[in-house]
């Protein structure tokens, strides 16, 4: 593309435009070349010649609870420390390339623990890639613990309890996996123990779920959340809207890809984001699973967002300033952020119109 054409501009645009990721799996961050790799370091064996193999297994994901079957396989190749070291620095230098500058990262301590890997393991490797991505990139990161709603409620609550020792290491709970019957209700007692140690609250609240709107409530009411994940869903229900705008509810919106392209997923994504930011409400753009969803990152997909409904400069300007916004961040480093958004936005004025 020539440098000069206005797309190469916006894209050059979106791409610098600093931002924070706040809806991210670390574990969905692996890619198909890394998965092989750690694979192969462990002794694993795999049934997947080469990533376009692993690629392929990936776009047969049709749903929610199918995507998770094949994470849950996927992410089997992770053991060690060093591996979690490895999959978090990975992410950092690419997050970084596409302008985010903060990240609040969730990993699942249950699809590791259920495997034999310690906590110590797992907090070993994120601990160890926070402290390296601050020395050598300046790029600043926090965790979020989540929990498996297809699991039992007790299995989150021993685990949060056998996380005292690394209770700085985190600093909130979420919730994520197939969202089944139960959820959020039977979580409220985890929610409260969690709120009790300090911990920030947030959870999923996927896209078009059964009962998603009844979800939504019993996020805010019941888990009484700060954030909802995803939370496209609280365009049906005018009340919702009115709720989590006057609660100044994050939203951490996710207009991925799966490798099916399902037709229509892309324009019924960004239009709900584009939506949402109609009605005031404190949406942002996230990456999710990018390793696992066509290594599309926070840029790519502000890009697709902007060239599917299009928006303007000012509400990419807006998304990003969300993000920090909603971000669990101290009030001086979030004042840092945002001045950088604003010294960026001043630095590059809106084209004139020829
Ligand atoms: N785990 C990884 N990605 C997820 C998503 N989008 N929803 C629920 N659980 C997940
Ligand atoms: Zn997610």
């Amino acid at each position: 593309m020539n440098p000069n054409d206005p797309r190469a501009e916006l894209r050059r645009f979106v791409m610098e435009l600093p931002k924070a990721e706040l809806h991210v799996h670390l574990e969905g961050t692996m890619e198909p070349e890394l998965y092989l790799a750690m694979a192969a370091r462990n002794g694993l064996a795999t049934p997947y010649a080469d990533a376009e193999a692993v690629r392929q297994r990936l776009r047969e994901a049709r749903d929610l609870p199918s995507f998770i079957r094949i994470y849950e396989e996927l992410i089997g190749a992770i053991r060690s420390a060093q591996d979690f070291r490895d999959l978090a620095m990975a992410f950092y230098a690419k997050a970084q390339s596409q302008g985010v500058i903060y990240a609040e990262v969730f990993f699942d301590p249950q699809l590791h623990l259920e495997r034999g890997v310690p906590l110590a393991a797992i907090f070993g490797g994120l601990e160890r890639a926070r402290l390296e991505a601050a020395q050598t990139l300046g790029f600043a990161a926090r965790y979020i613990m989540c929990f498996l709603r297809d699991r039992p409620a007790e299995d989150a609550l021993q685990v949060l309890r056998d996380s005292a020792p690394w209770r700085d290491e985190f600093i909130g709970i979420g919730l994520d996996n197939p969202e089944v019957d139960g959820f959020p209700q039977k979580f409220a007692a985890v929610y409260a123990e969690a709120r009790a140690m300090g911990l920030r609250l947030t959870t999923h609240c996927d896209v078009g779920q059964p009962n998603t709107v009844a979800h939504h409530w019993g996020a805010l009411d019941v888990l009484g959340v700060e954030r909802i994940d995803h939370g496209l869903n609280v365009l049906d229900d005018p009340k919702l809207v009115e709720a989590v705008r006057a609660r100044r509810i994050g939203l951490t919106a996710a207009p991925t890809l799966f490798y099916t392209d399902i037709p229509g997923r892309m324009e019924y994504r960004a239009g709900a984001i584009r939506r949402l930011l109609d009605e005031g409400l404190l949406v942002s753009v996230n990456s999710d699973d990018p390793g696992m969803k066509r290594s599309l990152y926070v840029g790519d997909l502000m890009l697709r967002v902007q060239q599917t409904t299009g928006v303007s400069r000012a509400a990419l300007v807006q998304l990003a300033r969300n993000s920090f916004v909603t971000a669990w961040l101290p009030d001086a480093e979030r004042e840092a952020c945002l001045a950088r958004l604003d010294a960026y936005v001043a630095a590059h004025p809106e084209p004139m119109p020829a």
